[in-house]
């Protein structure tokens, strides 16, 4: 039975198989990798180091599900979608408490994840219900007669590849999976190595919920070994990709005439002027920069502060970050959890010796245990540090002083990066000029960045993305206009 496949999850060797037209497949590779919990490093299980064969496999028959699927009503694609919301409700204790020892995730957090992905689907599954598509005159256009009407429908594009990073396994392939699907592709899903897990049994609960056979395939083994042949497959129709920037430009880079859609880094600043609420601003830049430890696209990863608020603000960052719970995901009330392996922490520690030798004044943390880094905050930050440009991925943040308004907006936009940014303020007009100049896809005013509510549209610019997500957007991204002319003879 398919649904065994998550018993005995506390079996350290187990082998998680993939989905492959409706069960759940060994690969003939003879692979596997190991998967470890960063919580306490102990084993979880393996999963699949597929091969090429199992690739093509998976794609082939995804390609074949795809056909019938685009037949299936959109009222019913809609039914089964929420059924995949229901059984993620009743499931998300044990999925969140995987998905806590999978990427140490602290459990409200995880939770949260689950129950924001239920509601991303239920929310899908309606909003694909109402999308429509229209009718064009053709004698609008200069020389053209009445005779002639486009009557343009959406289609899906065939299988979409689609490739979720670890920091949210579950919801970066639900916000990937649910709007293709309800726009009748298939779905190839190859979820990030370490979460792969929580993926897969995220795939297990849209199996249950009775998606037909097919529609959704899963593909496991290291980005770094099957990554470059399953995007380049020329039978993938579109690629869905959240990760890396260096990822991302390499997809774009070997990827010919394939649409792409890109979620990548970023280096969010928090824009602070003189009247800021500083308490509200305090809040959320804390929040903004340390949940997860920092392990969010949409972190608060630099603070450009006016010079005449900036002790004051230095002063109450600090003792808020100082009261962060340092620990085990498990434990409540935990914020700062280990680090997803040791090359992040390294990576981390590194931005700190630059910014350590470069005369940065450290106001608190600075500290590692194993993978697990301390929240560390940094004042008088200035150009030349990695800090001031780098995405850490991980619980530190630098401050950077700024004189004006218009060096905040050089500064921000001197970055690669071009996710979001906040503005605290309570000066309406200044708010605005400043979001006018920012280069990102959003500006927050008087919030920290994040990606959420889900309908709105998400997207980077520069180097932190390319195309639109947000439910309808993503709906959108992932079918096409299909224009049938009507030419009528008798009327003129
Ligand atoms: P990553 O290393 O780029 O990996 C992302 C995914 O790509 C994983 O599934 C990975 O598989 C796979 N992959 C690796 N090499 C590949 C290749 N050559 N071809 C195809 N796929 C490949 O990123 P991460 O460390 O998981 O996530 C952190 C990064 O994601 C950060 O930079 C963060 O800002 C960004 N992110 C952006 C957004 C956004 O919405 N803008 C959201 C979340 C995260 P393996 O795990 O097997 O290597
Ligand atoms: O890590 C990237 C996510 O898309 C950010 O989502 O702002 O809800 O944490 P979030």
């Amino acid at each position: 039975m398919a649904k065994d496949i998550f018993k005995n999850l506390k079996d350290k060797n187990k082998i998680y198989k993939n989905l492959y037209d409706g069960y759940w497949e060994e690969s003939k590779s003879g692979k596997y990798t190991e998967i470890f919990s960063p919580v306490d490093n102990n084993i979880m299980g393996k999963i699949q180091s597929m091969n090429k064969d199992d690739i093509d496999k998976a794609i082939m028959n995804s390609k074949d599900a795809q056909l019938l699927w685009q037949e299936v009503p959109v009222n019913r694609r809609s039914d089964i979608l929420n059924r995949v919301a229901d059984i993620l409700y009743e499931k998300a204790e044990e999925l969140a408490e995987m998905l806590t020892m999978e990427i140490a995730k602290d459990r409200k957090s995880s939770i949260a994840e689950i129950q924001r992905s239920a509601d991303y689907i239920r929310f899908t599954a309606d909003a694909a219900k109402s999308l429509e598509g229209e009718t064009i005159p053709g004698d609008s256009f200069p020389g053209t007669k009445k005779n002639k009407i486009s009557l343009v429908t959406r289609v899906p594009l065939g299988v979409v590849l689609a490739i979720s990073p670890f920091n949210y396994p579950v919801n970066l392939s639900v916000s990937k999976v649910a709007p293709a699907l309800m726009a009748g592709n298939s779905v190839v899903l190859k979820p990030p190595t370490q979460g792969a897990i929580s993926a897969l049994y995220l795939a297990e609960v849209f199996n249950m919920a009775g998606l037909p056979k097919g529609v959704l395939n899963t593909i496991t083994g290291r980005g770094s070994e099957i990554g470059d042949y399953s995007v380049t497959h020329k039978e993938v129709d579109f690629i869905n990709f959240t990760g890396s920037t260096e990822v991302g430009r390499h997809i774009s880079s070997i990827t010919t005439m394939k649409p792409l859609l890109l979620e990548l880094g970023g280096k969010d600043a928090a824009i602070v002027l003189e009247d800021a609420d500083l308490d509200i601003t305090v809040d959320n830049i804390v929040s903004g920069a340390y949940s997860y430890s920092g392990q969010r696209c949409t972190a608060v990863k630099r603070v450009l502060v006016m010079e005449s608020v900036a002790d004051v603000l230095a002063e109450k960052l600090k003792d808020k970050i100082s009261k962060l719970k340092v620990g085990d995901p498990r434990e409540e009330g935990v914020v700062i959890t280990p680090l997803i392996n040791k090359k992040s922490a390294d990576f981390v520690m590194s931005l700190m010796e630059d910014a350590d030798k470069k005369g940065a004044k450290l106001l608190v943390g600075g500290k590692r245990e194993g993978n697990l880094v301390y929240p560390t905050l940094y004042d008088n930050v200035t150009l030349d540090m990695r800090l001031a440009w780098e995405e850490p991925f991980g619980p530190i943040l630098p401050i950077i002083r700024i004189k004006s308004i218009d060096e905040a907006i050089n500064i921000a936009n001197e970055s690669d990066y071009g996710l979001q940014s906040s503005v605290f303020t309570k000066d309406i007009d200044k708010a605005f000029y400043i979001a006018s100049k920012l280069e990102v896809g959003t500006v927050q005013i008087n919030n920290k960045p994040e990606r959420g509510p889900d309908h709105f549209p998400f997207l980077g610019v520069k180097s932190s993305g390319m195309g639109i997500q947000g439910i309808r957007y993503s709906i959108e991204a992932m079918s096409r206009p299909k224009a049938v002319v009507f030419n009528l003879n008798n009327v003129e």
